[in-house]
C-alpha cells in the first residue's frame, strides 16, 4: 500500500451522523471516481483511478463503507494468494479518520478472509506511516519482514515497506456491522 505522511483525524464527527447507519457495499466501477478522490486526499503517493479499475477488472475483492447519505467513508481491496489474504489498500476518508472506521473496515476484511477459508491477512506499510502502524499493531498485526526501497518517496527517494501479518485467530476486532443492515 502507499502511505500517508499527514494525518488530521476526525474533523467530521460520526456522533452526529450515527456510525451505526454506515453500510458496506461491493466496490463497483461507478464508485471509482469517488474512491480515487478520497485516495488523492489521503495519500501523498495515491493509487490512480486506473489502479482501482485494474483491481476490479482482476476481480479483487473491493468494498466500500457508505454513510447513510450514500457518501463513501472508507474502502478496501483484497487479493487472495493461496493461504493468505493480501490487503492491497485500506483507507478511511481523512475527515473521518481516528473514529473507529479503520477497525470497522478491518473487521470486514477479517470476515471476507474467513469466508474464503483464509486464516491470515498480509499488508505492507511505510515506516513513516506512524498512525497506520499503531492501528495495525493494536489490532494484532506483527512485522514479518521488510521490503527494501519498496515505495516512491519525496525528492525522488525510496522508502522501505514493513510487511505485517495478522493471524485472524489472534485479531482484536469486533464485528463489521453494528446494525444488521450491512452486507
Ligand atoms: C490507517 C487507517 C485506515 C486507520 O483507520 P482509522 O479510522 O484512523 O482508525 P481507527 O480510529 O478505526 O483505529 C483503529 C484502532 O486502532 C486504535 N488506535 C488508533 N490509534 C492508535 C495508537 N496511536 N496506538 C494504539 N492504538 C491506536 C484505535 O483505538 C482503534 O482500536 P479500537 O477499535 O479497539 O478502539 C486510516 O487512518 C487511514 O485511512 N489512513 C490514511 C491512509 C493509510 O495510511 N492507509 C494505510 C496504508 S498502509
Amino acid at each position: 500500500m502507499s502511505s500517508v505522511l499527514r494525518h488530521d483525524p476526525g474533523s467530521s464527527s460520526l456522533r452526529g451522523t450515527d456510525a451505526g447507519t454506515l453500510q458496506f457495499g461491493v466496490m463497483r466501477v461507478i464508485d471509482v471516481d469517488e474512491v480515487a478522490r478520497i485516495e488523492n486526499d489521503a495519500y501523498p503517493f495515491p493509487w490512480t483511478r486506473g489502479n482501482f479499475l485494474d483491481s476490479l477488472d482482476s476481480s479483487y475483492d473491493g468494498w466500500v463503507l457508505r454513510e447513510s447519505g450514500g457518501r463513501i467513508a472508507g474502502y478496501f481491496l483484497l487479493m487472495p494468494v493461496v493461504d493468505e489474504m493480501h490487503l492491497l489498500n485500506i483507507t478511511v476518508r481523512p475527515d473521518l479518520q481516528g473514529q473507529g472506521l479503520g477497525s470497522r473496515l478491518m473487521a470486514k476484511v477479517s470476515e471476507r478472509a474467513a469466508a474464503a477459508g483464509i486464516g491470515a491477512v498480509l499488508l505492507e506499510v511505510r515506516p513513516s506511516n506512524q498512525h497506520a502502524l499503531a492501528v495495525y499493531r493494536h489490532i494484532g498485526f506483527e512485522q514479518i519482514g521488510v521490503r527494501k526501497n519498496y515505495y516512491p518517496a519525496a525528492a525522488g527517494c525510496r522508502e522501505d515497506a514493513i510487511v505485517m501479518r495478522l493471524r485472524l485467530a489472534e485479531a482484536k476486532l469486533g464485528k463489521a456491522s453494528h446494525n444488521g443492515g450491512a452486507q
